[in-house]
């Protein structure tokens, strides 16, 4: 109950202030040693952090809508395992598009973009852009310029 009550209270305020709603973004962990480290600059509603296996996340980094990180999992496929802890790092400024779901164990650059709808299953060098399933790069940012 008075859990309850906290919870709106922060929601109401976040609201009223234009700040991300909490109760839309989560933040969870089952796994005692489970870190996350930084946080994001931006974060769309509908979005799940699991940093169960360690999430670092550098600054300035903006994260769309309904993103999903993983750096734990118990569907393991053909490894076999009961479960997969690998941390997720993601550098500063990299951007990463609504729907995105990024694998235990990847690395996402500094100033990497990850367009939306990808699934990020390998790492991601610094200033490139990334789409698809699975991600693939598709720009370098220098070659723009
Ligand atoms: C990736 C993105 C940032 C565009 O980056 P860009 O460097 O301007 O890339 P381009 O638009 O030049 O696209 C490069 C190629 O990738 C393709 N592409 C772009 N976004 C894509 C996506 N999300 N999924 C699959 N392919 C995509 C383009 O069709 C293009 O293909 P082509 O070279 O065969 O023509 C943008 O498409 C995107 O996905 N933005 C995310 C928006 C979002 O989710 N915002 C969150 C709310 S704030």
């Amino acid at each position: 109950m008075i859990k309850s009550f906290i919870r709106n209270c922060i929601v109401f305020f976040a609201r009223r202030w234009g700040l991300p709603d909490p109760s839309l973004v989560i933040f969870k962990s089952d796994y005692p040693d489970g870190k996350l480290v930084g946080e994001p600059a931006q974060i769309g509603a509908f979005s799940v952090i699991d940093y169960g296996g360690g999430v670092f996340i550098g600054k300035n980094v903006k994260i769309g809508y309904g993103v999903i990180i993983l750096s734990v999992s118990t569907i393991t496929g053909s490894k076999n395992n009961i479960v997969l802890k690998k941390p997720v790092y993601i550098g500063d400024d990299a951007e990463i598009g609504s729907n995105v779901v990024v694998l235990p164990g990847v690395k996402i650059g500094k100033n990497a973009t990850i367009g939306a709808g990808a699934v990020v299953t390998e790492n991601v060098p610094d200033d490139s852009v990334a789409v698809g399933m699975p991600a693939h790069i598709v720009r370098i940012k220098s070659d723009i310029l």
